[in-house]
C-alpha cells in the first residue's frame, strides 16, 4: 500500500516504520514519502492494537533532507511567498500530526539525518542515534539560502535554548553522535544494530509520552523574551556577527534569528506558522534559488561527472607523476597521495623534489596535531610520495601532470622528456594557468592524450579543477582526467582552449578593473572595500599582490608576442608596467606591491599610491565601484560563453564561485546577469562602455538574450533582487 516505507507491528504492539525511497541512494522527503508518512500516521493512530511507533530507515543513512531538486523546480517556476508558506506548512502539519498522534514515537536514526530528515526525528518524542561516524545530524538549510521549514527552528529552540539554536541553525553545522548528544539534540547513542530494540523498549515503557512543548507550563530553556538581558544580548551579538560574516546579501541567517525570536514568544502552533512565513519569504527570493541551483544541483551534477563522455570504462589512473615540486606541484602530490594514489614527484634537483614532499609532511603533521588523522595514516600518505629527478621512474604512470614554471620552453622540455618515459596511452596534463593547451600539446608526440588540469591555489583547499581541452584532446583522455578529478573529490568544469581559459580570464577582468580604477584616481581603500562588500573574498589590488603583479605583467607581454598585430593592450597595462619596470614592486612574494607587508603587523596599502595616482576630487559611489567590479567579470563570462570557451551556464556559474570567489548569493557570473535581469544588465553595460571603455560592451549573444528576454537559466523573477 505504501511505496516509500513499510510498516510492521509486532505482538507487543510496537509498529516499526522503515523508510526506503526507491531509486534514490539516500532517502529524501519526496512528495510520495510525505504522503506515505501522513497516511501511516493516520492508520497507526486509528489502530487500537498499536501501542507505540518506531521510525527508522532501510538504507545506511536515515533521511538526507528535502528533495532540493523538487524545491528548485518550485523556485524556477516562480513560487510566491504564499506558495513557500504552503509548502512549508504541508510538511509541518504532517510532522505535527505524527507528534500529536497520541502514541509514543521514537526515531531510530541509523545514519545521517539532515535538514527535513532531522526535522522528522525532532517531531518524534525520543531520538536514538547510531554510534557511527557517518551518522551526522544537522540543519544545513542556511547553506542554500533557506531555513528549516518543517518545525526545525521551533523544536530546536525549545530543546536547547535560543543562543545554542541560533548558532546551530545559522551555522548550518553538522554534528557527529557525541556532539549531537552533548548538544541535547538526541537522547541516546547506541550501536546501529541495537537502535530499534532500544527505541521499542522506550515506547513500551513510556505509553503517555508527548512533546515537552505540549506540556502545560513549558518554558524555553533560558527564555526568549527581549526583556531578559541574556536574550537581548544573544540577538544583538548574533545579528552583528552574521552581518560581519556574510554581509547583507544573504537573507537566511537574519530570517532564522527573526523566526527564533518571534516564534519563541508564541504558542507552539502559531510559532510553526511564523517559521513557514519566513520560509516562504526565502523560497520566493532570488538568493535561495541561486544558491540551491548552483551550489547544490549544478555542483552535484558536475561532481557526478555530468561532462564525462559516455561509453568509456572508468579508469583508475595510478601511479601518477608530478613534474615541478613547487607550490602547485607539491599540493597536487599531497592530495593525490591522500586519495590513495602513488606519486612520482620530479623536480630539477633532488633537494627541490624533497622540498615538495616536505610540504606534504608539514600539512600532515598539522592534521595529526589537530586530531584530523592518526600518525599511522599520515605516515602512509607520505610514503606514497616518491621524490626524484629520474624521469625513468615515470614508466608505470598512467597520468603525468606538469606544474613547472609558467614558461613555454621549460614546459616543452619537461613534456618531451616525460612523454618519452611514460607508457604509451598514458595521459599528460598541464597545470598551466594561462598558456593555451593546444600550443603546449605540440611538445608531445601524442597530442590526443594531452589535456589541461588547472588546479587552484592553495590546492588542498580550493574545490575546483578547470579541465581544458586542446584541439586534439580525445574523449578517452577527457574521461580519464575527469575520473582522476573525481578521485580527488574536487569539482571539475570542462572548458575549451583559449588564452586564460575561463577562470583566469574572468579573474583577470576583476584584477584589471581594480587597476583601472586606481589609474582613474579612485581611492584605493574604496576600490578594495567595494570588492569585498560586493562579496569577493579579497579586494582586487590585494589579490593582484597575491598572484603577483609581475606574473600578470609577464602574461600580458606573452600575449603581445603571441598575438602580434591582433594584441590589444589592456588599459591596466600602464599600471602594471609602472609597478614592475620602474617601481620594482612586484607583489607580496617579493616584499610588496599595491600593499606593504610589515613583518610585525597587518598589510597596509602602500602610501606611495597617493603620489603615483592622486585621488580624484570627485569619487564614485561605493555602489558604482561594486557594479564595475562585478559587471566587468560577468560581461566577460558571458563573452566566454558566447565564444564557446565555457559551454554550459552551469559550469560558468560553478566555476566562477568555486574558482574565482564570485559572490555565491548571485549563483555565479551568468546567474548574476539573470538575477539583475538580462535587459537591465545589458543597458548597464552599454552605459559603462560609453563611460569607461569597450571592455564593458555586451556581446552579440547577450544582446540577443536581452531583446528576447531569454535568461541563462529558468528565472521567472528576474530583475527583482539586485
Ligand atoms: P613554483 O615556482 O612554486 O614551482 C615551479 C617548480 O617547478 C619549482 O619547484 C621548480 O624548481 C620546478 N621546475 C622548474 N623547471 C623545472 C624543470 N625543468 N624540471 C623540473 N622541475 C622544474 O610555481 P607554481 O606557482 O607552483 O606554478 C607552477 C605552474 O602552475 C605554473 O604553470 C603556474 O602557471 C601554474 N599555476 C599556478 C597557480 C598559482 O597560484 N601559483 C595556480 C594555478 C596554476
Amino acid at each position: 500500500m505504501y511505496t516509500t516505507l513499510k510498516t510492521e507491528t509486532s505482538a507487543d504492539g510496537v509498529a516499526v516504520v522503515t523508510i526506503n525511497v526507491a531509486d534514490r541512494p539516500m532517502n529524501v522527503l519526496t512528495p510520495a514519502l510525505l504522503a506515505d508518512l501522513d497516511a501511516v500516521t493516520a492508520a497507526l493512530k486509528a489502530d487500537a492494537a498499536v501501542r507505540g511507533i518506531v521510525i527508522t530507515s532501510a538504507k545506511s543513512s536515515f533521511i538526507a533532507g528535502a528533495d532540493l531538486k523538487e524545491l528548485l523546480g518550485h523556485m524556477e517556476r516562480g513560487a510566491s511567498v504564499r506558495d513557500g508558506f504552503g509548502f512549508s506548512q504541508h510538511l509541518t502539519q504532517i510532522f505535527r500530526r505524527l507528534e500529536t498522534c497520541g502514541k509514543p514515537v521514537a526515531a531510530a536514526i541509523n545514519g545521517l539525518a539532515l535538514g527535513g530528515g532531522l526535522e522528522l526525528a525532532l517531531a518524534c518524542h525520543r531520538r536514538f542515534l547510531a554510534d557511527d561516524r557517518k551518522a551526522v545530524i544537522g540543519l544545513p538549510e542556511v547553506k542554500v539560502g533557506l531555513l528549516p521549514g518543517a518545525g526545525g527552528t521551533q523544536r530546536v529552540l525549545r530543546l536547547i535554548g535560543l543562543a545554542a539554536a541560533a548558532k546551530l541553525i545559522t551555522d548550518g553545522a553538522q554534528l557527529g553522535p557525541a556532539e549531537a548528544l552533548k548538544a541535547g539534540l538526541v537522547h541516546e547513542i547506541a550501536p546501529a544494530g541495537e537502535l530499534v530494540a532500544r527505541a521499542r523498549a522506550w515506547v513500551l515503557a513510556n505509553p503517555t509520552a508527548a512533546a515537552p512543548w505540549d506540556a502545560k507550563g513549558f518554558r524555553i530553556p533560558g527564555g526568549a523574551s527581549l526583556t531578559m538581558p541574556a536574550v537581548n544580548q544573544t540577538l544583538s551579538v548574533a545579528t552583528a556577527l552574521i552581518t560581519k560574516a556574510v554581509g547583507r546579501r544573504y537573507p537566511a541567517p537574519g530570517a532564522i534569528l527573526s523566526t527564533l525570536y518571534e516564534g519563541g514568544n508564541l504558542p507552539f502552533d502559531l510559532a510553526l506558522r511564523v517559521e513557514s512565513k519566513y520560509f516562504g519569504q526565502l523560497l520566493a527570493g532570488a538568493v535561495a534559488r541561486n544558491l540551491t541551483r548552483t551550489l547544490f544541483v549544478h555542483k552535484g551534477e558536475l561532481d557526478k561527472l555530468a561532462r564525462r563522455p559516455a561509453g568509456i570504462p572508468r579508469s583508475e589512473t595510478g601511479p601518477i607523476g608530478v613534474l615541478g615540486a613547487g607550490m602547485m606541484g607539491a599540493g597536487i602530490a599531497h592530495i593525490a597521495a591522500q586519495a590513495g594514489i602513488e606519486v612520482v614527484l620530479i623536480d630539477a634537483t633532488r633537494e627541490q623534489a624533497e622540498r615538495g614532499k616536505a610540504h606534504a609532511a608539514r600539512a600532515l603533521e598539522r592534521d595529526v596535531e589537530k586530531g584530523r588523522r592518526d600518525a599511522a595514516s599520515a605516515a602512509a600518505v607520505l610514503a606514497r610520495i616518491h621524490p626524484t629527478t629520474d624521469y625513468a621512474e615515470l614508466r608505470a604512470c598512467g597520468l603525468v601532470i606538469e606544474a613547472v614554471f609558467e614558461d613555454r620552453a621549460v614546459k616543452a622540455e619537461v613534456t618531451a622528456r616525460a612523454v618519452a618515459a611514460m607508457p604509451k596511452g598514458a595521459i599528460f596534463a598541464s597545470n598551466t594557468s594561462t598558456l593555451p593547451i593546444t600550443g603546449l600539446a605540440a611538445a608531445s608526440p601524442r597530442p590526443k592524450q594531452f589535456i589541461g588540469l588547472h588546479f587552484f591555489s592553495p590546492v588542498e583547499r580550493m574545490p575546483l579543477v578547470e579541465v581544458i581541452l586542446g584541439k586534439k584532446t580525445d574523449e578517452a583522455t577527457l574521461a580519464a582526467a575527469l575520473d582522476f578529478v573525481a578521485r580527488l573529490k574536487k569539482t571539475p568544469i570542462v572548458v575549451n582552449d583559449s588564452r586564460g581559459f575561463y577562470t583566469t580570464r574572468v579573474f583577470g577582468a576583476y584584477c584589471q578593473e581594480g587597476q583601472i580604477l586606481l589609474a582613474e584616481g579612485v581611492a584605493p581603500a574604496l576600490i578594495e572595500n567595494a570588492g569585498r562588500l560586493a562579496g569577493m573574498p579579497v579586494g582586487p589590488l590585494a589579490v593582484t599582490d597575491e598572484v603577483s603583479l609581475e606574473l600578470q605583467y609577464r602574461v600580458a607581454r606573452q600575449a603581445a608576442i603571441d598575438l602580434g598585430a591582433r594584441y590589444e593592450p589592456s588599459p591596466a597595462m600602464p599600471v602594471l608596467t609602472r609597478f614592475v619596470e620602474d617601481l620594482k614592486r612586484l607583489g607580496r612574494k617579493s616584499g610588496g606591491g599595491f600593499y606593504d607587508y610589515p613583518a610585525d603587523g597587518p598589510k597596509q596599502l602602500w602610501p606611495g599610491l597617493a603620489t603615483e595616482y592622486p585621488p580624484a576630487a570627485v569619487q564614485p559611489s561605493l555602489e558604482e565601484v561594486q557594479r564595475r567590479l562585478l559587471y566587468a567579470q560577468a560581461v566577460d563570462a558571458a563573452r566566454c560563453f558566447e565564444e564557446g570557451v565555457v559551454t554550459t551556464p552551469a559550469e560558468a556559474d560553478v566555476g566562477s564561485i568555486l574558482g574565482i570567489g564570485f559572490p555565491a548569493w548571485t549563483g555565479g557570473a551568468l546567474s548574476y546577469i539573470d538575477t539583475i535581469g538580462v535587459a537591465h544588465f545589458v543597458a548597464g553595460c552599454n552605459e559603462l562602455a560609453r563611460r569607461h571603455g569597450k571592455r564593458f560592451r555586451p556581446g552579440r549573444d547577450l544582446k540577443a538574450r536581452a531583446t528576447a528576454n531569454r535568461p541563462f537559466h529558468p528565472s521567472p523573477r528576474d530583475g527583482q533582487a539586485a
